[in-house]
């Protein structure tokens, strides 16, 4: 195991967590998609109207300093049919601390909260490919749900500009 703790992200985190941010989308192939900074990530993850929560791993060092080596990010969610559900927007553990157990304590720490919350199930998105996330999932147990029945929309800005204006207009 590596020498390592999880806790809960602090608004001091978010250079750091910024900086892991990266290293995902590097990871996925969205780095230039990437529009979140740090003061974004202040606003929506620490600010008065916060949409997110978020797990970080910590490297203990011997000489007393620490850095972040993984993150989990969560957000609460709800459906009519069975109520408060878990959805995780991202987890990533940096290359150097991989295959040690810090991405399995970070999910145990959502899994937790989740149970203690009576959520009915926790749900996330992997890319295809990604080989090494669903090998990941598959070793916890998760099962790929079927979506073929719904499809998933997407308004981007413009379109919300353009459909708002357009329905103040009509
Ligand atoms: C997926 C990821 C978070 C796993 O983190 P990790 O700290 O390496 O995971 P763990 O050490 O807790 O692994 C737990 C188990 O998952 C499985 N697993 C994890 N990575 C694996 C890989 N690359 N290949 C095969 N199995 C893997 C293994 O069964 C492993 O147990 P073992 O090491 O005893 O065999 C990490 O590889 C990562 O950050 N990848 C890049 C980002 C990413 O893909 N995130 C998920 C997006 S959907």
């Amino acid at each position: 195991m590596a020498d390592f703790s999880v806790r809960e992200a602090r608004e001091d985190d978010c250079d750091e967590i910024v900086r892991l941010m990266q290293g995902f989308a590097t990871h996925e192939g969205n780095l230039h998609l990437l529009k979140t900074n740090v003061k974004t990530l202040k606003r929506d993850g620490f600010g008065e109207k916060k949409v997110f929560d978020c797990f970080v791993a910590e490297e203990t060092q011997s000489t007393g300093r620490s850095r972040l080596v993984g993150y989990l990010m969560y957000m609460w969610s709800f459906t009519t049919l069975t109520g408060r559900f878990l959805y995780v927007e991202d987890l990533f553990v940096e290359r150097d601390f991989r295959r040690k157990g810090v991405g399995s304590a970070l999910w145990a720490s959502a899994m937790k909260l989740a149970l203690s919350w009576g959520c009915g199930y926790m749900q996330w998105m992997a890319k295809r490919g990604n080989t090494s996330g669903i090998n990941f999932y598959k070793h916890l147990g998760a099962v790929e749900t079927n979506t073929d029945n719904f499809m998933t929309f997407t308004l981007d800005e413009d379109a919300m500009t353009l459909a708002c204006s357009k329905i103040v207009s009509e």
